[in-house]
């Protein structure tokens, strides 16, 4: 075991884990964030995606050790108590999901890709997420969800 020391959303927590364990597994099963999901075993399809310390990575591709030392947001430390974040806001507006899989993790890319990118075409969009997958959508409402995020961060200052 190797004991691990890191910030989830914005709480600090310390652990003993095995050096094999997965990001992914150490914030659902020890941490207690299940809004973080599992949707392959081939680093394909993005559900699992977080940022560490920043940055979103696929946390099923990184091993909990690796995330010592650092600062990891999940897609339930996005939100301001009752007030969600205007990327969660405008998915909820644009109807981009159905069963709702993909969307923490589809949201914590999106986040990442407008803190690079403010105001993205519809074709950056489409670049930015491709390793996000989702099998109910279409992604039509998802792009336009990305889009009008983009006005309105830009409307009111950026994201956080
Ligand atoms: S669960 Fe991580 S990419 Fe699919
Ligand atoms: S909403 Fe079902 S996988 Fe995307």
């Amino acid at each position: 075991m190797v004991r691990i020391q890191l910030v989830v959303d914005g709480q600090q927590v310390a652990d003993d884990v095995e050096p094999r364990m997965l990001l992914v597994h150490y914030l659902r099963e020890v941490v207690g964030r299940t809004g973080t999901v599992v949707g392959c075993d081939t680093s394909n399809c993005g559900a699992c995606t977080v940022h560490l310390d920043g940055r979103s990575v696929k946390s099923c591709n990184v091993l909990a050790v690796q995330a010592d030392g650092s600062e990891v947001t999940t897609i339930e430390g996005l939100a301001d108590g009752d007030e969600l974040h205007p990327v969660q806001a405008a998915f909820h507006e644009c109807h981009a999901l159905q069963c709702g899989y993909c969307t923490p993790g589809m949201i914590m890319q999106t986040v990442d890709l407008l803190r690079d990118n403010p105001d993205p075409t519809e074709e950056e969009v489409r670049v930015g997420l491709e390793g996000n997958l989702c099998r109910c959508t279409g992604y039509h409402n998802i792009v336009r969800a990305v889009l009008t995020a983009a006005e309105s961060t830009q409307a009111t200052g950026g994201t956080r």
